[in-house]
């Protein structure tokens, strides 16, 4: 369960700038994902008051721990008029999937990660398929008895019926599956590499992006038709527009739209299929080797450049987009959407030919009002 901490801190009003400048740094350390998912400052008369959303009290408890915690309590110590007030509140969660199971692939770190930690919070029992063994071991000892580890290979046809039987065995049914497994191509450029990198490079990111989010809905329909349950499938603003990675990247996308659009068809009325398409997120997407082997997505030049070309200047953490995969595995809040793409990628599409957005200036603009 997320919570909720209001810290309401006494300050001379010629120290506020300087408390809230050491909280604003303390952002990407002590207070930044995973464990701190969101993070306001407010100035009050005679207090500057933070409120901290941490993914759970354990989250809480081992960043307090971090050398950059000390940083910052010895900031506020220094700058503070008085001791600080604490109140710790239970996150609101209306448990809008109380009851529900649900099974993500890739879900032991980024995006999948994200949908799971959302899943949990809102009361499903989560059943998790992925091949990283470590990553799986830490959500489980995180969950306890909320999720289920599935060590898998999901490119072949028997890694995900195996992922799908572990679930129903354990948890006695299947509402959602959320397709989301993937690798990056890591921007190659077509014109260099050659053609047998193409055609190994082709192999390791269809298998799993294209093969992998096929299989997985077979694998789990016979489940999902008996609870009338439905299928999220993770895509990409690299489903709808070119440049959101190389070739095999953009290509192996744009089939999953294909499959998104076709079983949203083939299985009305019964499942519901549905998608999210993220777009530039800071994790650590795996690129094969033939293919340049990984790329630092969440390093300072890379966000700058994405922030520059979005129109909402944002290169987001994975829980950036749970929400619309809360809403999606939802009947009662989405039952009348199937074969819909939620674009959660800052505003691609209203991106403009002169300049990328046009609402640099507004906010000096209406200063005086
Ligand atoms: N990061 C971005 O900028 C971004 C943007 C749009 C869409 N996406 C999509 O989001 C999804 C998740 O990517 P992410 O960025 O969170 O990366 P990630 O690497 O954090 O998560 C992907 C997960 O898939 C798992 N996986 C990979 N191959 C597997 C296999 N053969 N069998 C089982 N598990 C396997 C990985 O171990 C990993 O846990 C992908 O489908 C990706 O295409 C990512």
């Amino acid at each position: 369960m997320a919570e909720i901490e209001i810290v309401r801190i006494p300050v001379a009003p010629e120290q506020a700038d300087a408390l809230v400048a050491a909280l604003n740094t303390a952002r990407g350390t002590y207070l930044a994902p995973p464990a701190c998912t969101a993070l306001d400052i407010a100035r009050g008369e005679g207090e500057v008051v933070a409120i901290i959303r941490w993914a759970s009290p354990e989250a809480h408890k081992a960043a307090a721990e971090m050398p950059a915690a000390g940083v910052l309590f010895g900031a506020v110590q220094e700058l503070a008029a008085g001791p600080p007030s604490l109140e710790t509140l239970a996150a609101p969660s209306s448990g809008r999937l109380a009851g529900q199971v649900a099974l993500v692939t890739g879900g032991a770190s980024g995006i999948g990660r994200a949908v799971v930690d959302a899943y949990v919070a809102e009361g499903a029992r989560v059943a998790i398929a992925d091949i990283d063994a470590e990553a799986l071991a830490s959500l489980a000892e995180k969950y306890g008895d909320a999720v289920l580890a599935i060590e898998v290979d999901l490119t072949s046809a028997e890694g995900n019926l195996k992922a799908v039987d572990e679930t129903v065995a354990a948890f006695g049914s299947l509402d959602t599956l959320v397709a989301n497994a993937g690798l990056f191509d890591g921007f190659f450029d077509f014109s260099k590499v050659d053609v047998a990198q193409l055609d190994a490079g082709f192999d390791r990111l269809f298998d799993i992006n294209v093969r992998g989010m096929i299989l997985a809905c077979r694998a789990a329909l016979p489940h999902l038709v008996r609870s009338k349950g439905s299928i999220i499938a993770t895509l990409s603003n690299a489903s709808l527009y070119p440049d959101g990675g190389g070739v095999l990247y953009v290509a192996s996308k744009h089939a999953c739209l294909g499959v998104v659009r076709q079983l949203a068809h083939e299985l009305a009325p019964i499942v519901r299929v549905n998608a999210v398409a993220p777009g530039a997120t800071r994790t650590s997407i795996g690129v094969p080797d033939v293919l340049g082997g990984p790329l630092d997505q969440t390093a300072p030049e890379i966000s700058a450049a994405i922030s520059q070309a979005v129109p909402l200047g944002v290169h987001v953490e994975p829980d950036a987009h749970a929400s619309a995969y809360v809403l999606l595995a939802s009947a009662t809040q989405s039952g009348a959407m199937t074969g819909t793409v939620i674009e959660s990628d800052g505003g691609l599409g209203i991106r403009g030919l002169r300049r990328t957005r046009g609402g640099d200036d507004l906010a000096s603009q209406f200063s005086g009002e």
